[in-house]
């Protein structure tokens, strides 16, 4: 049984166990909190774990790769994964917040005149003007330093790297955002441009390293960032060309999260793996391994996705936080132990969102069980 999920594969440049993935997930705790949360799910038998939001720049949002603290905070990290003989794959990210626009509106959240939404709202609404009016100068500063970070990443034990294909790169790569007339908007490659550089600058700082890419695909009302389907013809043979070993794929951002991490009575995406519709149009246009993500939870489903090659490996975020040994008890035998994730997303996302950190119903003490 489930002889596919538990089968080893050559994904990109690195050999995983099998074909579980934690996804990228950000949790919002302590950096102890955060390393025993991580400590657990490698202990559940995944074979890779995404670490989300990894900065590439220094002053960048989340923990830096540039400090000592925030070096020795990811070595710890790597050493921990491994001592399960799970793999570590740093996500590298660019935000696309506009840090003045965030500046404006400090004083009218601190005097509660503007409140969390509104504020999301005029981030959302500072995108566009911050990706094209951002000097060209700046510009190639931030894609060169997805080669710095790498570099740093690998040095703290990183085994590979994503490029998160969303955020920044995403933000250019969109007409919805990018109204620039220089190499960085326009047509589609020159819109795409970024991101390509950001992974040709990966390839550069380290010829060996696997360099996965998150691909955001964007369809009809839903999100705002990333490419269309139509695009994928183009752009997947560019970004092989320019380093990419793997695709990460799922529906790009800036909208409403909880069309990204879709709650079970979402109307378009609540079923069992939601996005795996955008997989089976990737796949039409490379060979290379690709991963999906989004409503992953039954092993049925899983195995039969993966057997009959829809995907290559199969990642999780939120049914790796309700039950860190889904890979165990699946390999097992043990199905009927499982901790199904309900899609509810009451304590994970929404615990994210209230600020009091990335947890779940099942976890001893949550509000809402
Ligand atoms: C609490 C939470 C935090 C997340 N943080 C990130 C992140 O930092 N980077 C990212 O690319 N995706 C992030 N995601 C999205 C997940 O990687 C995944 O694509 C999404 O949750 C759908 O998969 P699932 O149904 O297995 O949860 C996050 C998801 C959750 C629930
Ligand atoms: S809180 Fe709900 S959606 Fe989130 S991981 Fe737990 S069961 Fe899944």
């Amino acid at each position: 049984m489930y002889e596919t999920i538990q089968s080893p594969i050559r994904f990109g440049r690195i050999e995983l166990k099998n074909r579980i993935i934690f996804a990228p997930t950000t949790f919002g705790v302590s950096q102890e909190e955060y390393i025993e949360k991580i400590r657990k799910i490698a202990a559940g038998g995944c074979a890779m774990i995404i670490i989300g939001d990894v900065p590439v720049c220094k002053g960048g949002f989340g923990i830096s790769l540039y400090t000592k603290k925030g070096f020795a905070f990811y070595q710890t990290l790597a050493e921990t994964v491994h001592t399960y003989h799970c793999k570590i794959c740093a996500q590298l990210h660019q935000s696309d917040s506009d840090w003045k626009a965030m500046v404006r509106c400090v004083l009218g959240v601190l005097l509660k005149r503007i409140s969390m939404d509104d504020l999301r709202i005029k981030l959302q609404e500072a995108v566009s003007p911050y990706i094209t009016n951002m000097p060209l100068k700046k510009v190639r500063k931030i894609t060169k330093s997805f080669g710095t970070a790498a570099k740093l990443a690998q040095q703290a034990g990183f085994d590979m790297v994503q490029v998160h294909g969303d955020r920044m790169c995403g933000s250019f790569a969109s007409a919805v955002y990018n109204h620039r007339q220089d190499a960085y908007g326009g047509t589609l490659k020159k819109r795409a441009r970024f991101l390509l550089e950001a992974v040709s600058a990966v390839r550069k700082a380290i010829p060996e390293i696997s360099i996965d890419v998150k691909l955001p695909i964007r369809m009809g009302q839903y999100g705002k960032a990333g490419f269309l389907q139509e695009d994928l013809s183009v752009i997947l043979p560019l970004l092989e060309r320019a380093g990419a070993d793997s695709f990460h794929v799922t529906l790009a951002n800036h909208d409403d999260l909880e069309n990204t991490i879709p709650p079970a009575n979402h109307v378009a995406f609540g079923q069992e793996g939601c996005f795996l519709p955008f997989c089976d149009a990737v796949k039409q246009y490379t060979k290379k391994p690709v991963c999906g993500v989004g409503g992953l939870t039954q092993p049925d489903f899983v195995e039969q996705q993966l057997k009959s090659g829809r995907i290559d490996c199969a990642a999780m975020s939120r049914q790796l936080l309700a039950d860190s040994d889904w890979p165990k008890k699946v390999m097992a035998g043990e199905v009927n132990q499982i901790r199904h994730c309900v899609r509810c997303n009451r304590e994970c996302l929404g615990g994210l969102q209230r600020h009091t950190g990335t947890h779940c119903i099942y976890e001893k003490g949550a509000k809402s069980v």
